[in-house]
């Protein structure tokens, strides 16, 4: 069994982190899949998948709803799920499960400020990720959840989105409108003093803005201690031992560099990448286990096949021959360059830590049968990324 087995079948939660446009979404269906292959049940959250992967999971329509994959003929010996991460409507949604008085939820999906503050909030994704995460977490009917986290550079939104709601309904602004306001929030809103509600006053304009303001204040006052109870939970299930962070990048320089600032941002918030995944790490050529052409007949064959019994054919068939070979060498340097890259970004990781590559495949793995191929390698102990020498 190899080691990345091995963490799937330990952990409870695994989060795929990476730069944008490396493969996280296809890395993190892939990790699920393999999960379900493995027999755990398991649920895969994801963020804007590929129109192809989309389908393939069942998630071409719109909404927030967890659909089964359907899995046992790429070897799934366990219910596979998986459900798109929306702010907007997963944004209302949670407004209509922590908030169970219908009139109460009403006057806060119809409040201006809330209306402002959930597209702020759900740009980022990250609040609806960690409060969707929350509820999939506490329902138990999952061995293993997978999240696929936003195509920004700054992943770190996760770590960071619920406490800085928690900071924005605390002491800061609320704290001081809230305490003993006699003659109302309104009045106490365009009083002198309060310098954080004088700089959030700045920002919104107008009277009417005002009593939204001091409207959705007292409504969402009420909601605190949910969101706060709800926060602590996810930031601990962040931290737990069970948790794993995956770090996906590909060996490209600019990803690299984004990849080092999510680990040590990771680092400083007290989280190690428990795998490190390199994807598209390389072009497989020749004999390599997962070339193209393995299944093919081999290259010699090709062109015994190909080569003209006609003597002045030959120079010009040489000569492509020779153009091609400068391609192949091309690439072979390419795939060095990166080897080399991943190999010095690999020595840097935390003891421990998992260390596997993917190759570019032929076929971009949005299909369930690309995704268990992707699996396959990833799970294979030659994609082990080997200690420099
Ligand atoms: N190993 C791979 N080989 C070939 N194509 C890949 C591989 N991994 C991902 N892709 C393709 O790369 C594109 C970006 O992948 P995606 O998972 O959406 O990245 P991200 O979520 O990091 O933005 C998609 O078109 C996907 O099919
Ligand atoms: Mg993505």
């Amino acid at each position: 069994m190899s080691d990345l087995d091995r963490l799937l079948l330990g952990r409870r939660l695994v989060v795929c982190v990476g730069p944008g446009g490396v493969g996280k979404t296809t890395v993190a269906a892939a990790l699920a899949l393999r999960a379900a292959q493995l027999g755990r049940r398991t649920l895969v959250l994801t963020i804007d998948p590929a129109r192809r992967l989309a389908s393939a999971l069942g998630l071409a329509e719109l909404g927030d709803a967890e659909r089964l994959v359907p899995v046992a003929e790429h070897g799934g010996r366990a219910p596979l799920h998986a459900a798109m991460l929306e702010s907007g409507s997963a944004y209302d949604a949670l407004i209509g499960r922590i908030a169970d008085d219908p009139e109460h939820r009403a006057r806060i999906l119809g409040n201006r400020v809330y209306q402002i503050m959930s597209r702020a909030f759900g740009t980022s994704h990250a609040y609806v990720a960690m409060e969707r995460l929350h509820d999939a977490a506490a329902s138990g009917a999952y061995d293993l959840i997978v999240l696929d986290t936003p195509p920004t550079r700054n992943a770190l939104d996760i770590l960071d989105a619920p406490g800085r709601l928690l900071a924005f309904l605390d002491e800061r602004i609320v704290g001081w409108l809230l305490r003993e306001a006699p003659e109302g929030l309104r009045a106490r809103l365009l009083a002198r003093g309060g310098a954080a509600a004088r700089r959030l006053l700045a920002l919104l304009a107008g009277e009417a803005l005002v009593r939204d303001l001091s409207d959705f204040l007292e409504l969402f006052v009420a909601l605190r201690p949910g969101f706060l109870a709800r926060a602590e939970a996810v930031q601990a299930l962040l931290r737990e031992p069970t948790t794993a962070f995956a770090l996906v990048t590909t060996p490209l320089a600019d990803n690299l560099a984004d990849a080092a600032y999510l680990r040590d941002g990771l680092a400083a918030r007290g989280i190690d990448v428990a795998a490190l995944v390199f994807n598209r790490a390389h072009v497989p050529l020749g004999d390599h286990p997962w070339s193209w052409a393995a299944s093919e007949r081999p290259l010699a064959d090709d062109l015994a096949a190909l080569a003209p019994a006609d003597a002045d054919e030959t120079s010009a068939f040489t000569a492509l021959l020779e153009r091609l070979d400068l391609l192949r060498r091309g690439v072979a340097a390419d795939n060095q360059r990166g080897r080399r890259a991943i190999v010095a970004f690999a020595a840097a990781a935390v003891t421990g830590c998992l260390k596997v590559q993917a190759p570019i495949l032929d076929r971009e793995p949005q299909e369930l049968r690309g995704l268990a191929r992707l699996a396959a390698i990833l799970a294979d102990p030659r994609a082990t990324v080997a200690a420099p020498r």
